[in-house]
């Protein structure tokens, strides 16, 4: 006989397993744990391999539809964002490269005008993925231009395998981003660097992305899963109501001043001491047992 219990886990199952997928995006989901049942981080990929994962109109409504299904689904609690390996190449053809993403759709350009681009451009998906409530990390293996860049920036954390490249070429088509990397790249790697790359658009090999701030962590192709697996892991065994506040709160030092964002975090701070998870993990520390988090 099923309980309540039962019939409202498996609702959550299925709203779960209901992945968002599509021809251009894959989304996997894999367990925070093999021993207990903490939940689930999800890897999503764009696949688009042989336009080395440039983001078509198809790629944003995808991504954007994931970004809801995250946000709707309480047991995904961390965000893996990829793009495919390539294709074994037909015979006598040459392999593409290995990319995360390679820009923005560049065909999708040729004959747009502003307005047709104002409307794609606002609201856009990779908004909708920097606004998403849960922590998301970018796992980058090969080129990282443009839309591609701007993605991983948009990611909370980037861990990039050293054969990747990064950079924002579209000053090569007469543009400039537009998917915020005046922005955020500037934030992440400074004034002068962002500028020297918005305006040669040269490309940034893995290591000099790491040292300038754009990477976190550059690591052997074949090691880039199992390293950013392992982060996934680590952050989705945290209480995901803790990394949402701490995640709003570190998002305020982009938008306010230091006084301002101190305040800020010392609301945030105080309001965590009526969370259940405060005393669930403070309890934890004191009795020397694993935290049992109600993510609330
Ligand atoms: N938009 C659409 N298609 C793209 C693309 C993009 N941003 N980037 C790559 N592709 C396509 C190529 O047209 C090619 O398609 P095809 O095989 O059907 O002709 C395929 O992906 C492979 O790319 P290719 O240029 O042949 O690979 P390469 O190894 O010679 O060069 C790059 C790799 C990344 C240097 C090159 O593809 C490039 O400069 N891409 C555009 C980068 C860019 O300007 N991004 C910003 C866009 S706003």
């Amino acid at each position: 006989m099923e309980t309540g219990d039962d019939i409202k886990k498996k609702q959550r199952f299925s709203q779960i397993m209901n992945t968002p997928e599509s021809d251009v995006m894959k989304v996997e989901l894999h367990p925070i744990s093999e021993e207990e049942d903490l939940g689930f981080f999800a890897c999503m990929t764009i696949d688009r391999p042989d336009k080395l994962n440039a983001l078509n109109a198809d790629v944003m409504a995808s991504l954007k539809a994931v970004c809801a299904w995250m946000e709707a689904s309480e047991e995904v609690r961390v965000l893996v964002v990829t793009g495919a390996q390539p294709n074994q190449p037909p015979e006598g053809k040459r392999a593409k490269p290995h990319a995360f993403v390679a820009g923005a759709d560049i065909t999708e350009f040729a004959g747009a005008g502003s307005e047709v681009i104002r409307k794609r451009f606002t609201n856009n998906a990779v908004e909708a993925l920097w606004n998403l409530n849960k922590p998301t990390i970018a796992m980058v293996d090969g080129f990282a231009l443009g839309g591609g860049c701007e993605v991983a920036c948009s990611c909370d954390i980037r861990i990039a395998s050293d054969r990747s490249t990064f950079g924002t070429p579209e000053i090569n088509l007469g543009l400039i981003p537009g998917y915020g990397a005046t922005q955020r790249l500037e934030r992440l790697v400074g004034y002068g660097k962002a500028h020297e790359m918005i305006m040669t658009g040269d490309m940034v090999p893995a290591e000099e992305a790491r040292r300038i701030g754009l990477v976190n962590h550059v690591v052997a192709p074949e090691d880039l899963q199992e390293t950013v697996f392992a982060m996934a892991k680590r952050i989705g065994s945290k209480s995901s109501h803790a990394l949402r506040v701490g995640k709003e709160t570190v998002r305020a030092a982009l938008d306010e001043g230091l006084t301002d964002g101190v305040e800020i975090e010392a609301i945030a701070f105080a309001g965590l001491f009526d969370s259940e998870d405060k005393e669930i993990g403070v309890q934890a520390f004191i009795n020397r047992t694993t935290p049992e988090w109600q993510h609330e």
